[in-house]
This record gives C-alpha cells, structure tokens and sequence, in this order.
C-alpha cells in the first residue's frame, strides 16, 4: 500500500536479547501483515534483518523457514506457500544511490506478489519512499539489537498493535 504522505510515525523500539527474541518479534507482526505491504529494512550490519525476514516467513506459515538467507547475490528471493507470499530483496552489494530498474528489481518492489521486504533498503535511489513500515537494526552488543519501528500515518495504528 503506498500514500502520497512520505513522513513516517515512529511507533517505537524493541530491544530483543537473542536471535529467537528477534524472529518472536517479526512473527507478531506477520500477523497484522497485508497483501502489498511494502517493508524497508535498514541499518548495522548482522543487525538481524535477515532473522526477522525468517521470522516473518515463519509467522506466516510458510514451509520455506530455513530457506531464508540474504539474496546477496541473488538480490532477491521468494518464500511462497504461507498466508501471503514474502519477497525478500537485498541492496547490500549495490552501491548507493542504486537503480533499482536496472536491477530487475523495479517491479518487485512497485507491484508486490505478496509483502516486500528489502534489506539495506537505504542504497535505493528512491530512498524510503516506496515503504510502508520502516525498521532500523541497531546492533547493542553481542546478542542484543535495538529494532527501531517507524510507519506511514495510514498504517501506523495497525502496526502499532503488533508491536505492544
Ligand atoms: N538479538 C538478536 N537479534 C538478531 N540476531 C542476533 C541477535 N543476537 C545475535 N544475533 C546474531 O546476529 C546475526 C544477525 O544476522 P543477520 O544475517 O540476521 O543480520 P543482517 O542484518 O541480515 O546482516 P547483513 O547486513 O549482513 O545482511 C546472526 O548471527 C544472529 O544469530
Ligand atoms: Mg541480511
């Protein structure tokens, strides 16, 4: 779903203390999760971006769970089978400011088969403004990350349910 509003509404944090912290949390908002939502990732490197990815695909159902890994080089993966198909892209080895036509990657991220997410979202030329959640992965020590949840205005109070 995109708005024509390109503000985010922080909806707050969540300091997760294990990588099973991280995916329980990604599982929760899978629930609350719409066809065509459209999901950034950004932030530190081993943040655990790819963890709540998995946990995404966990929480919706799919029998792909252990498939999931950063499309490093294949820049994009696919996990159907659950409640909603999940595509998972990642910008990490493109640099920035990266076109995504270029890439193939265009039409993923305009016309979703299911819900989006995209790892380093941040090297897109278009910046945040194709998405509809934001989470920012800050690394806090060993095991412990700070994630960082931030949402257009429309679906701010649908994913702030998810998080409390
Ligand atoms: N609280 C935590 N949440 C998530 N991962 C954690 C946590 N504590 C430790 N880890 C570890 O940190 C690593 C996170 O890796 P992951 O690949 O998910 O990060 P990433 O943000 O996708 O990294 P990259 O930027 O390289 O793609 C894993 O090895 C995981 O076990
Ligand atoms: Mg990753």
């Amino acid at each position: 779903m995109s708005t024509a509003d390109e503000t985010f509404t922080i909806l707050g944090s969540i300091r997760t203390a294990s990588v099973d912290e991280t995916e329980v949390v990604a599982a929760k908002l899978a629930r609350v999760l719409r066809m065509g939502d459209r999901v950034a990732l950004a932030g530190d490197l081993g943040g655990g971006k790819t963890a709540f990815v998995r946990g995404v695909v966990r929480g919706l159902g799919s029998p792909h769970v252990r498939d999931v890994a950063s499309p490093t080089f294949a820049l994009h993966h696919r996990y159907p089978d659950g409640r909603l198909l999940v595509d998972h892209c990642d910008l990490y080895r493109l640099t920035p400011p990266a076109d995504l036509a270029a890439e193939g990657l265009d039409l993923v991220v305009r016309d979703p088969a299911g819900v989006l997410f995209v790892e380093w979202a941040e090297r897109a030329a278009e910046g945040f403004r194709d998405f509809d959640l934001r989470i920012d992965f800050i690394y806090a020590g060993e095991d412990a990350r700070l994630l960082r949840f931030s949402a257009r205005p429309a679906v701010a109070d649908r994913f702030r349910g998810a998080l409390s």
